[in-house]
């Protein structure tokens, strides 16, 4: 039985065509009476070290909608930001909460509080990887396509950064074929590559017009990851090649669909005219975070 999700490989294909159910369900049903309330007289702690818009409010939302409540903590606020250890961290604060939702910099942070604590951990971002974002993209390809297997998703960019990360597991457990286009500078981690997690499968190229011949979904993200700041200039000059512009897109299927966890460097990873284009399937992702979070939560914390 899974009890956290600290990097996306806790859920294998069945366990995700459960969740994805689930999401599904909680999206048709939403707002409506009889709508479940499995966090009621629950806690969750929403441990935050890095900026957010959509994780934050998306979680917040999502826990008060199942009936529990949401304490937000701005890791630099905590005595965690002034050193108190990790394992003590996680014993306190299993004392008081139901579960934890924490976004920061290192994955061992992560590892470290389910390991010491006894309450379920949601990663929501780390340098290695974004599970939450990850899965609904999936959940967002299944609801376009109503399938996995046979699908080609492109991406475009920096193949080492943790979307990369989390998109190579979950494609694999999936079954989808997943090709990203990178430059060697940032090119995908070998040892994820290598992973035997499922039937989909991963490759690394270099050449655009090769990676997107027949792609079904093209995905981007930022150039410049939150911890990346200082290598911005030779991010932007070694990835410009990898931009989404129109060209590229013409280099796809006709009905391709554009993916992007947001937020967008406009001008940078992509152009304003695919971006705003009916091939953008942006802001139906940024929707779905709530549903498949509320999924995760109701799988991980609901009892
Ligand atoms: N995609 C994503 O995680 O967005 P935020 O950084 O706004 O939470």
């Amino acid at each position: 039985m899974v009890k956290h999700l600290l990097t996306g490989k806790e859920f294998d294909r069945s366990a995700v065509e459960r969740l994805f159910d689930l999401a599904a369900s909680l999206k048709s049903g939403r707002g409506k009476p009889g709508a479940p309330k499995p966090l009621a007289e629950k806690s969750i702690g929403m441990i935050f070290a890095k900026s957010s818009t959509r994780t934050r409010v998306s979680f917040e939302v999502g826990i008060h909608e199942l009936g529990g409540q949401p304490v937000f903590l701005d890791e630099g606020k905590t005595q965690m930001g002034r050193g108190e250890s990790v394992p003590d961290t996680a014993r306190v604060l299993s004392r008081y909460l139901h579960g934890i939702v924490i976004r920061t910099f290192e994955q061992k942070e992560v590892e470290g509080l389910a390991e010491n604590g006894s309450i379920p951990v949601i990663n929501a971002l780390t340098n290695e990887f974004h599970p939450c974002q990850a899965l609904t993209d999936l959940f967002t390809i299944y609801e376009k396509t109503g399938k996995f297997d046979g699908v080609k998703m492109t991406y475009l960019g920096d193949g080492a950064s943790n979307m990369a990360n989390s998109l190579m597991q979950v494609s694999k457990i999936a079954g989808i074929h997943f090709e990203i286009c990178a430059p060697a500078e940032f090119r995908p981690d070998a040892a994820i590559m290598a992973e035997k997690l499922g039937t989909g499968t991963v490759n690394w190229s270099t050449d655009p017009a090769n990676a997107l011949r027949d792609a079904d979904f093209i995905y981007t993200d930022v150039w410049v990851s939150m911890g990346f700041e200082k290598e911005a200039a030779d991010r932007l000059r070694i990835l410009k090649p990898y931009q989404l512009n129109w060209q590229r897109l013409a280099m796809a299927k006709p009905d391709v669909k554009v993916m992007h966890c947001l937020p967008a460097h406009r001008g940078e990873e992509i152009t304003d005219d695919v971006m705003d284009s009916t091939h953008a399937i942006v802001f139906d992702e940024a929707e779905n975070r709530l549903h498949v979070q509320k999924a995760i939560m109701m799988t991980l914390m609901g009892d």
